[in-house]
């Protein structure tokens, strides 16, 4: 059996929604301690529904296919719907990720949040910060 899932290698080779949002609404970055790698997270909210989003990675593939299917995840769907994103789900949607690779996947959740994060910190919206969890813990935050 092949090491990657055939949806993981289309979303390797041809990510989606890769770019920059200038006037963000929300931008999360986190990185990964161990291996390095960075995922930024542009979103653009509008009546509490993400309009658009679009990411950076600079990671391996799997970290690369995460961000793409992640966004495809969430791209005009309500925030309520964006913060119940689980890497599980993303690693699903890929049609498996090899068991040393989950924590890419990890990185996409994380990256999401953060963005939604800066959200409501820039919009002074009253949020539960025990849905941010990771956020306290994550040296990479607010980059
Ligand atoms: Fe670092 Fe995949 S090896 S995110």
């Amino acid at each position: 059996m092949a090491l990657y899932s055939e949806v993981v290698m289309d979303h390797f080779m041809h990510p989606r929604n890769v770019g920059v949002i200038e006037d963000a609404s929300g931008v999360g970055t986190v990185g990964n301690a161990k291996c390095g790698d960075i995922m930024k997270i542009y979103l653009k909210i509008e009546n509490d529904v993400i309009v658009d989003v679009k990411f950076e990675t600079f990671g391996c593939g799997s970290a690369i296919a995460s961000s793409s299917m992640a966004t495809e995840m969430i791209k005009g769907k309500p925030i309520s719907e964006a913060m119940l994103l689980t890497n599980q789900a993303v690693a699903e949607a890929l049609d498996g990720l090899p068991a040393h690779k989950l924590h890419c996947s990890v990185l996409a959740e994380e990256a999401i949040k953060s963005a939604l994060k800066d959200y409501y910190d820039k919009n002074g919206i009253a949020y539960d910060k025990s849905l941010f969890p990771d956020c306290e813990h994550c040296a990479h935050c607010g980059e």
